[in-house]
């Protein structure tokens, strides 16, 4: 393995200098946390599913004009991203009541919401990720208005098109975390899907039996985490059975 330069290094992911200018590599851990990092393990596997997940809906997404920072899937625990300057602020999309709006609103966990909601929470682990309005957004610049409407069209359109692709396998997208960062392309700047989707940044639910088939898994001591995300990697068609999700899991290798 070549040394690459190590540009940063989060709580589930690393990124590398990538091969070419305006690239780099994103690297998937096991290092599962909660609760801004009070809760921690490694979950055998999580990585790699995550790689894969991710890739599929960054891939989709571009399939309906969502333009995202991937590229291609270097290896079992790696992609290849363009570089962006992240926009400092996580957009959660809801479609049904659960976690922290549950518990700030007393909102009863499952209770179906009259259309779709766009929250705002500040990129900040020591703050613990505040949530944050548009007129906060807007008077300490964190992005310009033009960005805040593109922002909120591009994930609502993220959330149409993953609501109808779970939906199509039986899952209930319950809520959703996304980043956004400006790409700039010969003097162009766009703002583009970054980051990753997974059953980390997703709330996940069985249609039928209202399952949990994501990180609350872990937020929650409900064991099987790893487990409920190869399922949702087994429903989406990207791991085939059973016998080859478990091969798939029990990969721990490191970056190639
Ligand atoms: O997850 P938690 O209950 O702390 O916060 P939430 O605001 O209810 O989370 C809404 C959705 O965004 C969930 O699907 C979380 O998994 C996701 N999220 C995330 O991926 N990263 C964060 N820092 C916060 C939320």
């Amino acid at each position: 393995m070549t040394r690459r330069r190590m540009i940063y290094e989060g709580k589930a992911k690393i990124l590398y200098e990538g091969p070419e200018p305006g690239t780099l590599v994103q690297y998937f851990k096991d290092d599962a946390t909660a609760f801004n990092a009070e809760k921690k393990a490694v979950l055998d596997g999580k990585g790699v599913l995550n790689n894969r997940i991710s890739e599929f809906m960054m891939t989709r997404l571009a399939g309906v004009g969502i333009p995202n920072h991937f590229i291609k899937r270097l290896n079992m625990r790696e992609q290849l991203i363009k570089k962006v300057e992240i926009i400092p602020l996580e957009v959660i999309v809801r479609n049904v009541a659960a976690g922290t709006m549950s518990k700030r609103l007393g909102v009863e966990e499952g209770t179906q919401l009259p259309r779709a909601i766009v929250e705002f929470c500040l990129k900040n682990d020591e703050l613990g990720d505040p949530l944050v309005s548009e007129e906060h957004i807007a008077a300490f610049n964190w992005a310009s208005p033009q960005e805040m409407d593109e922002l909120i069209a591009l994930s609502l359109r993220v959330n149409d098109f993953m609501s109808g692709l779970f939906a199509g396998v039986g899952i209930k997208l319950v809520d959703f975390k996304l980043e956004f960062g400006r790409h700039f392309e010969n003097d162009v700047q766009r703002t583009i899907l970054a980051d990753e989707i997974s059953p980390d940044s997703c709330r996940l639910w069985d249609l039928e039996t209202n399952e949990k088939l994501d990180k609350d898994r872990f937020r929650r001591d409900l064991g099987g985490v790893t487990e409920a995300y190869a399922e949702v990697a087994r429903r989406l068609g990207i791991i085939k059975e059973s016998a080859q999700g478990a091969e798939i899991v029990s990969f721990n290798g490191a970056p190639k």
